[in-house]
């Protein structure tokens, strides 16, 4: 199975056109040693002083990651930042772009309260310190404080994770392995732990708003580290708790939370050791899924079925199908349901060269795309046979099924419900064909039975994010 897309850390987000162009302006402009210029900086203060600008190698944590800090010194305002260097440009350039921002950001501010008493200056310091895990995983933990004369101080945090295997930024979503029950598990631990912490008590915010401040998403999420063998989660002041409380923390043992962790985070666990329970999921769901369709009739029929229990479900369609009816394609499309590439003849690709398959898949796309205007986000290989190969030509993901129902060799609608009725489980992917009579005939029974059991009808996409099985 394989990743649709890669989603950035939120640093990464911000980066637009204009930081680039700084980025690349300040590339040009290194003069000593270190990466970071004085670009932006060298604005006399007030008293048309220079600023005095130094840097220097200090001892860092890790020997493969050198830390250096900037300190910068006017009349009226100072900072001392540090920050890390790895061997990987991409990700130095990354945290570049971090630095400069929040340097930038500084010295805005500093600008605008420059009319300061000598013993009362602007001051910001950035403190880094970086952790290796399983000597894979970079953590970087920036801290950093501003203090602007005459002003009560305020702080922040940023976490980067980067991966240094693949060379990669590690996202939330790679740690919880894209998993929303793994996710709903980490926001309850995150509201465990902070009611629990005593030392919040006074400025901890009242229980419904707790709950909503840690409903996290995977657009939305707070900021981690791995600091030794611990997973620290670091709120941003005020996000948990009244802001005066600063920036707040939670730690949980990287061996407790294996539970919620994707295989490459997971530490080996001792015997018997006790480990986060996953939430309860109460929702019952299943995934609908009709193969080598289009068909100029049994398509139309079942979707009749479908609305009648105001179902969605998921069309892996046939390249060549669409060509033959576009209409149906577009219609399947228009009542809201997806539509996957499965292909344009069929073949076992397993058992051709890359390039021949490169061929089914593509004509395809252009097919479906020509036809309904999108492109599909979903894929599945005919008879389920597929390797690395294959997957990694694919450019989004692959899914098979958790339930066949074997309607393509039945031909039976009887058979139909008592296999589905046989093989049922939560968050089922179950395969069916649009392009045999009796599987129309069989599926409104098969629809009565599940929705009679409780279960949704819900896309492929949420069901996996939720199923705890492989396909
Ligand atoms: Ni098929």
């Amino acid at each position: 199975m394989q990743r649709q897309t890669k989603k950035k850390r939120r640093p990464l987000v911000f980066a637009s056109v204009a930081c680039l162009l700084i980025i690349v302006a300040v590339g040009l402009l290194v003069f000593s040693q270190n990466n970071f210029s004085t670009l932006g900086q060298t604005t006399a203060d007030a008293k048309g002083n220079q600023p005095n600008i130094e840097t220097e190698e200090i001892p860092s944590s890790i020997e493969q990651v050198k830390v250096f800090k900037e300190t910068y010194k006017t009349s009226t305002t100072t900072y001392e930042i540090e920050y890390p260097e790895t061997t990987d440009e991409s990700f130095n350039e990354t945290i570049q772009h971090f630095i400069n921002t929040e340097k930038e950001q500084f010295l805005a501010l500093a600008k605008d309260n420059e009319d300061v008493s000598k013993d009362d200056t602007n001051k910001f310091t950035i403190n880094v310190t970086p952790f290796e895990y399983k000597q894979r995983f970079y953590s970087f933990t920036f801290k950093a404080n501003t203090a602007l004369a005459a002003k009560k101080s305020t702080e922040h945090v940023a976490t980067f994770i980067f991966d240094n295997e693949s060379a990669q930024l590690v996202s939330f979503e790679d740690i919880l392995n894209n998993n929303l029950r793994y996710l709903e598990t980490f926001n309850q631990f995150a509201f465990d732990q902070l009611s629990a912490d005593t030392s919040l008590q006074d400025s901890l915010l009242n229980e419904k708003s707790l709950k909503k401040a840690v409903t996290y998403d995977w657009e939305h999420y707070p900021e981690v580290a791995i600091e030794d063998n611990y997973l620290i989660v670091y709120f941003q002041p005020g996000e948990v708790t009244a802001e005066s409380q600063g920036v707040v923390t939670i730690k949980g043992d990287m061996n407790y939370l294996h539970s919620i962790l994707a295989e490459p985070f997971q530490s080996e666990l001792t015997e018997g050791a006790k480990t986060l329970p996953l939430v309860v999921d109460n929702r019952k769901r299943v995934a609908l899924t009709f193969d080598d369709g289009p068909h100029k009739s049994v398509t139309e029929e079942i979707l009749n079925i479908l609305d009648e229990f105001d179902a969605k479900a998921t069309f892996f369609m046939l390249g060549k199908n669409v060509q033959a009816y576009p209409e149906i394609a577009k219609e399947v499309h228009n009542r809201g349901h997806v539509i996957g590439n499965h292909t344009w003849t069929h073949p076992v690709l397993t058992k051709l060269p890359i390039s021949e398959v490169q061929k089914e898949y593509t004509q395809t796309e252009e097919m479906i795309f020509n036809t309904i205007g999108e492109h599909t986000t979903i894929f599945r290989p005919p008879y389920g046979a597929t390797n690395d190969d294959i997957k990694a030509l694919i450019p989004t993901r692959s899914v098979n099924w958790s339930l066949d129902t074997l309607d393509w060799k039945h031909r039976n609608a009887q058979t139909l419900l008592s296999i589905v009725k046989s093989s049922i489980h939560n968050n089922a992917v179950i395969l069916m064909h649009d392009i045999h009579q009796p599987t129309a005939d069989g599926l409104r029974a098969v629809l009565q039975y599940l929705q009679s059991e409780g279960y949704e009808f819900t896309t492929v996409d949420e069901v996996l994010s939720y199923a705890d099985f492989h396909m």
